[in-house]
């Protein structure tokens, strides 16, 4: 690994415009499980039954209490963990130009990154389904089951629900920057879900190199990405970012 991670920061070293894809790996180590594989969320809820927006429509109640109760408390206590601080350095360091997250804590802003696409939107925002206000869910009142606008609406997150699009504003910025980048960075996802998953192909097909970070192969492993340090994401990037600080400085 420890060529790998000397490989990274050489090639971050010569990069002008690095673009980083993140999934639910990268918060991991903050305490948010991911949603596939060992623990993973849809190994204990069905992601048809809780988590499409029909489900959501047909029964806000439900899914409320099955899902979205717990999503808040987890994301309420979760900070951002050495990966959130790496990515936050690059963009320091002038390296890192944008992140697209698939993830909805938030965690990339609070780490202090500025140019960060919600992909799959935002938990700490919910919307009211009948007036369209939002409000931030840490003020959401959860006695009440929906929790209720003051018009009378109901309030959702404002993330993309299975069986939902994504924001067309998302899709072109996040096309235009991963066809400009030089480095893509792939961060913990397993890379299956569309059309997030097609992105570090439109930044191959734009010439730049795939980097992967995870302790785990994905699809794009040995096909579309250049390498893979296989790791956690934390442990990883705080390694690789040490090793660009001294090639900088040298
Ligand atoms: N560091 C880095 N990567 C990790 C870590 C870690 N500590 N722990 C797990 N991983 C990797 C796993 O190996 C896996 O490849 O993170 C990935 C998590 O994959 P998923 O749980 O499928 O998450 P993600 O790719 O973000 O899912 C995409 O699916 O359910 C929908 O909308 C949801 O945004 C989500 C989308």
């Amino acid at each position: 690994m420890d060529k790998l991670i000397k490989k990274a920061a050489q090639d971050l070293a010569l990069a002008k415009n690095v673009v980083a894809l993140t999934g639910a790996g990268i918060s991991v180590e903050s305490g948010i499980p991911p949603f596939r594989g060992k623990g993973g969320l849809w190994e204990k809820i069905d992601p048809m039954e809780y988590a499409h927006i029909n489900s959501f429509m047909k029964d806000p109640v439900t899914v409320w209490n099955v899902l979205l109760k717990d999503m808040k408390e987890i994301i309420d206590k979760a900070v951002p963990n050495k990966a959130h601080k790496g990515l936050a350095r690059l963009e320091e360091l002038k390296k890192l130009t944008t992140i697209i997250t698939q993830n909805v804590d938030g965690l990339h802003q609070l780490a202090g990154n500025s140019d960060v696409i919600e992909f799959h939107g935002n938990f700490v925002w919910q919307r009211c389904m009948k007036c369209n206000s939002r409000c931030k869910t840490s003020e959401v009142d959860l006695s009440c089951i929906p929790p209720k606008c003051t018009c009378g609406g109901i309030y959702r997150p404002d993330c993309v629900f299975f069986g939902e699009m994504i924001d067309p504003d998302h899709l072109v910025r996040s096309r235009q920057a991963a066809s400009a980048c030089d480095i893509m960075l792939v961060i913990g996802t397993s890379v299956i879900v569309e059309p997030a998953a097609y992105m570090p192909v439109i930044a191959k097909e734009n010439g730049a190199k795939i980097i992967e970070i995870n302790p785990e192969k994905t699809p794009l492993t040995n096909s579309i990405s250049d390498y893979i340090v296989m790791g956690t994401a934390g442990h990883t990037l705080q390694n690789i970012v040490n090793q660009l600080e001294i090639l900088i400085e040298s």
